[in-house]
Formats: structure tokens, sequence, C-alpha cells
């Protein structure tokens, strides 16, 4: 097996608020690892910390063999593009049309030329289910499913090794969840096989999970398959996972 995220005893305090206290996972190439957990647990926290956005107070991270926990922002960038973030509510510029959302990595990180850059363009926007007629779009035109694809697409045009996804269904309906869920899925098999998706849905967990985490407390109260997690005799896992089901 070939590690691609590890992380271990990771701690982070913001004050005097100790959000992560203790959280430990390898990501092993090919593996989808589910994160829930409560709003506030500390799941955004986790996923900037493994992106190199935020650095943890202890423990480490290792990315693609490599400790981040103290490299320079300069050193991290080439570490960083190879992880694909598709931030919580898409983050996508609002002032820019789609094409150039999608566009903005190639365009910073890269010189290919424009034409390359439309061509690739549309063939992610093409790999979430979305055509050449939302390329002139403003995001604020956009549904809010749209716009998460969108989102997904500007994460997977740098053809990283792991995505990282933050919320991918929040704020949609149901039947837009499933199919976001099943764009998950189909990305996982066809375009990049190891990704980390926090979420506290639960169907999204049962749609793309190899393994489950759960972060209650600032630590993982379970890891590991997700029939394993639905019985697990914790009573924290229990309280929270009953409260997802309501
Ligand atoms: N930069 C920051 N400065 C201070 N406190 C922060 C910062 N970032 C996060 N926090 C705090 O850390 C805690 C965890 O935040 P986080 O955003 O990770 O929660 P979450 O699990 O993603 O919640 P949600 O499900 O609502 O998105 C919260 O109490 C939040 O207020
Ligand atoms: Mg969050």
């Amino acid at each position: 097996m070939t590690v691609l995220v590890e992380a271990k005893d990771v701690r982070k305090s913001f004050e005097t608020l100790a959000v992560l206290k203790g959280v430990s996972f390898r990501l092993d190439k090919g593996e989808t690892l589910v994160v829930m957990g409560g709003s506030g647990s500390g799941k955004t926290v986790l996923l900037r910390i493994i992106d190199g956005l935020l650095r943890p107070d202890g423990g480490a991270v290792m990315l693609f063999d490599q400790h981040i926990e103290r490299l320079s922002e300069e050193a991290m960038l080439p570490v960083r593009r190879r992880l694909g973030y598709v931030f919580q509510g898409a983050a996508l510029f609002d002032s820019l049309t789609v094409e150039e959302n999608v566009a903005f990595p190639l365009r910073e990180h890269t010189d290919l030329s424009a034409r390359e850059i439309h061509e690739r363009v549309i063939h992610f926007l093409s790999l979430v289910g979305l055509d050449e007629k939302v390329l002139p779009q403003l995001p604020a035109e956009l549904s809010g499913g749209m716009r998460k694809r969108v989102g997904i697409a500007r994460a997977l045009i740098g053809q990283p090794d792991v995505l990282l996804f933050d919320e991918p269904t929040a704020g949609l309906d149901p039947t837009n969840s499933k199919l976001v869920g099943e764009l998950i899925s189909e990305l996982g098999s066809e375009v990049c096989d190891t990704a980390i998706v926090v979420t506290h849905d639960l169907e999204l967990a049962k749609t793309v999970a190899d393994r489950v985490a759960v972060l209650i407390e600032g630590r993982f109260a379970t890891i590991g398959r997700l029939d394993d997690v639905l019985g697990s005799r914790d009573p924290a896992v229990q309280a929270f996972l009953s409260g997802e089901a309501r």
C-alpha cells in the first residue's frame, strides 16, 4: 500500500479553544476516507491543516512521504498542487466567469497556452456534467448544484493525486446531493482515486466511503468501515449518528 496522507497526533487550538486534540490516520492510495462530525467539531480546520493552509500546534502531517508541518509557504506550493481542494460552499470568485474560475489554477501555476487551457476547462467541466454553455456565466447565475460542480472541476483541473472535499452536499436538495455523491464515486474510479470527504451527510458517506472517521471532542472517536462505525458501541458516536439520521 502507498500511504498518500498521514496524520499523527495532530493538535490545533485557537487561543483557549482546543479544536483538534490528537487526530491520527493514514490514507492509502485508492481510498476514500469520509470524516464526519458535528458543526464546529474541527473538520474544516483538519482539511486546512492537511492542505498546509493552517499549521498544527503539534503532531505531524505527511503528504506523499514528506513532512509538511514545518514547510515554508514556498516549499509547500508544489506539494499543495498535488491536492485538489473543493472548499465548503464552493468558494468561487464571484466576479469571474465559470471559465475563468476553472482556468484559475492553470493560469496561476502553469505556462500552458490559452487554447490548451480552454480545452482543459471544457474537458474537466464535461467530467462533472457541465457543458460549454456555462463557460461565460457568473457563479451567481448558476444553481447551487452547478456551483458545486464548478468547484469540483476547478479542483480537478490540476490533476491532483488526492481530492479534499469540504461538505460537498451542504445546501443541496436530496436529488442534487445524490447526484454529487454519484459524481464523487465516478471520479474515484476514473479521475482521482484518493479522497478525503468531510461531511455530516450520512447518505453521502454511504455512497462514497471506503472508511469513515467520526470527529468528536477533537479526536477520531472511531475510524473504520461504515458498517463497523454504524455498529460502534461508543455512546458519543451513537449519539452523533442518531442525531444525523433524524
Ligand atoms: N482561524 C480561526 N480562528 C479562530 N477560531 C477558529 C478558526 N478557524 C476555526 N476556528 C474555530 O474552530 C472550531 C472548528 O471550526 P471548523 O470550521 O473546523 O468546524 P467544522 O467542523 O468545519 O464545522 P461546520 O460543520 O459548521 O463547517 C470552531 O469553533 C471555529 O470557530
Ligand atoms: Mg466546516
